[in-house]
């Protein structure tokens, strides 16, 4: 797919993954709505990438607000009059230990990276089934495959993620409605910066960039990076779960050990 002169929505293209493919699309020719909380930084980014030939939209919007989002995607629609790409890309993640377990963490992680592609795909899929064609890519994470600890409502919110893109991937067939599900492993943005454990294969955020990109255009159903830790994240997702109980704690007790 030639990806000159497309309309494409970036959710969460403030930072990270969302920012570096947000710079990338533009030397592709793409026209952009990129969305987030912090205006500001979306304000730099367009004056940064801006060029005479391109459209670029800036639109402050909290995605695990149903109406902030449908009024996003209103806007947008007005702007461009059509959508050929979404990249549902904003999310958020805590380490929750049971230690301190409180709800109001899965309410927001559960409320951006669940609910907030959800509202997304809501406000999407009128207009893009009577275009008869468009692309949804929703980004989700290797972490989906089990319940790492620590990680539960992160890797939960994950599955539900892939999962729910699963399913409207074959639905939408029929309207040429293509979705496209993102599984990176560990990327260096803001938010693995606060991580205190190591990261395997922990790749370059825009290297990440250009392989989610290059999956877009060749409409791989599913892009997920990089090669060993998705060989690794199947083979976990195989173990017994005594097993998997079994290295999962120890690695636990490892951590708490050295952190003492
Ligand atoms: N980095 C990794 O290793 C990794 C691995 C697997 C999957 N992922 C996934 O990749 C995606 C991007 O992550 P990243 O690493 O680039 O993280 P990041 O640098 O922290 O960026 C997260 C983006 O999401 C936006 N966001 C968060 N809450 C939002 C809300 N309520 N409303 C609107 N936007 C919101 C943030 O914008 P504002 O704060 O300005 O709103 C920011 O632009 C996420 O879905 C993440 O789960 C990341």
């Amino acid at each position: 797919m030639d990806l000159k002169n497309k309309v494409v929505v970036i959710t969460g293209a403030s930072s990270g993954i969302g920012l570096k493919i947000a710079e990338q699309l533009a030397d592709e020719g793409c026209h952009l709505a990129l969305l987030a909380r912090r205006i500001e930084l979306l304000e730099e980014i367009k004056k940064r990438i801006s060029r005479d030939d391109l459209n670029i939209l800036t639109l402050r919007c909290d995605i695990s607000s149903r109406e902030e989002v449908t009024h996003a995607f209103t806007e947008i629609f007005k702007v461009f009059n059509r959508i050929d790409i979404a990249l549902l890309n904003a999310g958020v993640d805590h380490r929750i230990k049971t230690k301190n377990f409180n709800s109001k963490y899965a309410e927001e992680i559960f409320g951006v990276n669940v609910l907030g592609l959800i509202y997304c795909v809501e406000a999407l899929l009128p207009k893009l089934k009577e275009q008869q064609h468009g692309m949804i890519v929703g980004v989700s994470s290797l972490a989906e495959v089990r319940g790492f600890p620590k990680s539960g409502f992160y890797c939960a919110s994950k599955a539900a993620a892939s999962k729910f893109l699963e399913s409207i991937r074959v639905e939408l067939r029929k309207y040429n409605i293509k979705v496209l599900t993102v599984k990176p492993g560990f990327v260096k943005t803001p938010m693995t910066d606060k991580n205190e454990f190591k990261m395997p294969f922990l790749m370059d955020v825009k290297k990440a960039a250009s392989i989610i990109i290059k999956g877009m255009k060749k409409e791989k159903r599913i892009i997920q990076f990089p090669f060993p830790l998705v060989i690794g994240a199947s083979l976990i997702k195989m173990l017994p779960d005594f097993i998997f109980d079994y290295l999962a704690y120890s690695h636990v007790q490892n951590l708490d050990k050295k952190r003492k």
